[in-house]
């Protein structure tokens, strides 16, 4: 559905993403990568708040790497971006309204079916409806930045990293919202957290200083030296662990 062929990217004419390929389809397909490896550059360019200097990216037949990001929005591909931003001094139903009346479908379609759909996903969220946005937790606040991305009725989403800064129980919650929702559309997950988005991927790319170095399913990813090296801390004399199968 959406397709990445051999985008090279960067700023002021350095290069920071080199010939990066990469498809997507169903479910849950994740771009793993260390700090500066080029995870947020790769969703900046997809969403065309970053201007590629070579090569494609596919969104269904559609050529969109230099479209522009309403145009890009509008096509269905909805962003929950780096530390999910949210409008700190609106109520929560009023960040949500306004993912909605910013969707395509928006004005014509229902307001009070998505909020349905938004309410059964996040009920945390709908008991917190009049309070302002920036006075709930900062999980909440990641929670409601899926929920807003949401609204939008996308047909993919893309994801920059959610569960960072979000303490165990609550990164183990969003992702399984992650994974429910990846039932209803393909989505793209950018993240460093290895160990726990791995097994949920039915894809993972591992991108290391602005390359793909390689990729496969959750579970041969699992059991790739490098990431088990690098990424899990695991020495190859121990073999795979059975717990993350
Ligand atoms: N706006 C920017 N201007 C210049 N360099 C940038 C900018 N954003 C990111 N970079 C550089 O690009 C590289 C990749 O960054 P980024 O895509 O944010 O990585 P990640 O999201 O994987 O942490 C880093 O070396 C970073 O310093
Ligand atoms: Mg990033």
């Amino acid at each position: 559905m959406l397709t990445v062929d051999n985008l090279s990217a960067g700023y002021y004419g350095s290069n920071v993403l080199r010939d990066v390929s990469l498809s997507c389809s169903d479910e849950i397909t994740l771009v793993i990568g260390a700090n500066g490896a080029g995870k947020s550059t790769l969703v900046k360019s997809i969403t065309g708040t970053l201007r590629p200097v070579s090569g494609k990216i596919f969104f269904g037949e559609e050529e969109i790497q230099d479209r522009k990001a309403f145009h890009i929005a509008k096509l269905g591909i909805s962003t929950v971006p780096e530390r999910g931003r949210v409008f700190r001094e609106m109520s929560v139903i009023d960040n949500l309204k306004f993912g909605f009346e910013s969707s395509i479908k928006g004005k014509k379609g229902k307001l009070e079916e998505r909020l349905e759909f938004v309410k059964d996903l996040f009920p945390d969220l709908a008991e917190k409806f009049a309070t302002p946005a920036g006075k709930m937790s900062g999980g909440q606040q990641q929670m409601l930045s899926i929920a807003r991305a949401l609204m939008t009725s996308p047909k993919f989403l893309i994801m920059d990293e959610p569960t960072t800064g979000l303490y165990p129980k609550l990164l183990k919650e969003v992702l399984l919202k992650i994974k429910t929702i990846s039932t209803r559309m393909p989505i793209l997950l950018t993240e460093q957290n290895v160990s726990e988005t791995v097994p949920l991927a039915r894809k993972v790319y591992l991108l290391d200083a602005g390359r793909i170095i390689a990729s496969g399913t959750g579970e041969e990813m699992m059991k790739n030296e490098i990431v088990r090296r690098s990424y899990l801390g695991q020495n190859d004399k121990e073999g795979a662990k059975d717990e993350y199968n």
